[in-house]
């Protein structure tokens, strides 16, 4: 991957209990984060500069990505999932926690020593415009990464046109210029720069949320294709629910920095655990516009507070209809349910009080949590 947003790369992610997952090779992990933190200092004063506080961007944040599995980040704006992939490929620097990637630890690496590994992990950006440098032509943007595999000069313009045949593109495009693309013929240079170093992961920040939406399908049936085509993995990023349906195995929900609930895909569309979910669910646009509306004023209202100062013990409480003094004092652990579901929450929903009594601590729980276990739900659900 290249070590500049400008140069792009992609990548996929999953998200699992450590327990589940492992090391590279004998349990298939790809990728292993432990207690990953990124916080970004903020700055005051004209004359000397102090430090007045951090933004808590990701903040304690553990999870384990498959071989060959698509892992769905969602949440709202400004939850972190720009900043989790970016550290992910060392775009960024954590401030704490582990990144193993294929069983080697990167995180304390410097900028040669990640090289190798960079390759492997690529990312796709939401806005093709910006992340195409708008002076060179697509020859010349995918030349880069191939002289960093290795090809020689006359085998670069055959690759060339090769890469953008998979990606439904032709060889004519070659000589042209960003500018002269519609938004999902430049996404789809995108994938085929990421794809020209040969990478096991691609991490997609909201690679579709850009393109209108007939075309958002189009750009993921190719992702698609080339996933089962190349093996690939991917972590795939996106502000609502709807898009990562159907491409995730897994999903992970992300608020103010922490991971809220990590599911099998299906399973947290059909029995979320975690209010912030069905929070999310709620906000699905819905075809007939009545029904939207009713719907809509059900939806869990209010601002998401503030990343400086996050809430004490949940930082959903401020939000949610279920909270209670336990929430507002305690933070709840990320529990393992069944089938590999894992939810943060005192108060579950659609879980049976034998499933709590189950249920057991994950090995991706918050450092800060205390021991305080799941209660039984406010109400039955
Ligand atoms: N370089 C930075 N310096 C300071 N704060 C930052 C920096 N980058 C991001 N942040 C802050 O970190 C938090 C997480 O930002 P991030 O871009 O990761 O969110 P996001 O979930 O990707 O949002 P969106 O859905 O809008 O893209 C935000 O509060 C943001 O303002
Ligand atoms: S822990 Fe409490 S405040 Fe947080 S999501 Fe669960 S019920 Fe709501
Ligand atoms: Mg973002």
């Amino acid at each position: 991957m290249s070590a500049t947003g400008a140069d792009g790369d992609a990548t996929g992610l999953g998200v699992s209990d450590g327990a589940v997952g492992g090391h590279s090779g004998a349990s298939g992990a790809l990728m292993e984060v432990e207690h990953l933190r990124v916080l970004f200092p903020i700055k005051s004063g004209l004359v000397v500069d102090r430090t007045i506080g951090h933004v808590h961007a990701v903040d304690d944040v553990s999870f384990t990505l498959r071989e060959g599995e698509t892992l769905g980040i969602v949440g709202e704006s400004g939850c972190g999932k720009t900043t989790l992939i970016r550290t992910l490929v060392r775009l960024l620097d954590p401030t704490a926690g582990v990144i193993r990637f294929r069983g080697e630890e990167i995180t304390g690496r410097s900028r040669r020593q990640l090289q190798p590994v960079r390759r492997q992990m690529q990312m796709v950006f939401q806005d093709p415009q910006a992340s195409l440098n708008p002076r060179k032509r697509v020859g010349q943007i995918l030349a880069t990464p191939l002289k960093l595999r290795g090809l020689a000069g006359d085998r670069i313009e055959a690759e060339s046109r090769a890469l953008l045949e998979r990606v439904g593109l032709h060889a004519e495009h070659l000589g042209r210029f960003p500018h002269e693309f519609s938004g999902g013929q430049r996404q789809r240079i995108g994938v085929a720069r990421a794809l020209a170093v040969e990478p096991r992961l691609i991490l997609l920040d909201e690679p579709v949320s850009a393109l209108d939406v007939s075309i958002q399908a189009q750009v993921i049936n190719l992702l698609e294709d080339l996933q089962e085509e190349l093996h690939l993995s991917y972590v795939f990023v996106a502000h609502d629910l709807s898009v990562v349906r159907h491409e995730s195995d897994r999903i992970a929900v992300m608020y103010l920095g922490k991971l809220m609930e990590v599911s099998p895909s299906e399973e947290l569309y059909d029995k979320p655990i975690h209010p912030y979910t069905s929070f999310l669910l709620m906000a699905i646009p819905i075809p007939d516009p009545a029904e939207n509306r009713a719907r809509t004023r059900q939806v869990v209202t209010g601002e998401v507070p503030s990343p400086i100062d996050p809430p004490a013990g949940c930082r959903f409480h401020t939000r949610c209809p279920r909270a209670s003094d336990l929430c507002r004092e305690v933070e709840p652990q990320l529990t393992e349910y069944a089938r590999g579901h894992l939810a943060a929450c005192h108060h579950p929903q659609n879980v049976s009080p034998a499933e709590i009594a189950a249920a057991r601590r994950s090995e991706a729980t918050p450092l800060s949590a205390g021991a305080e276990t799941p209660r039984l739900p406010v109400s039955s659900a």
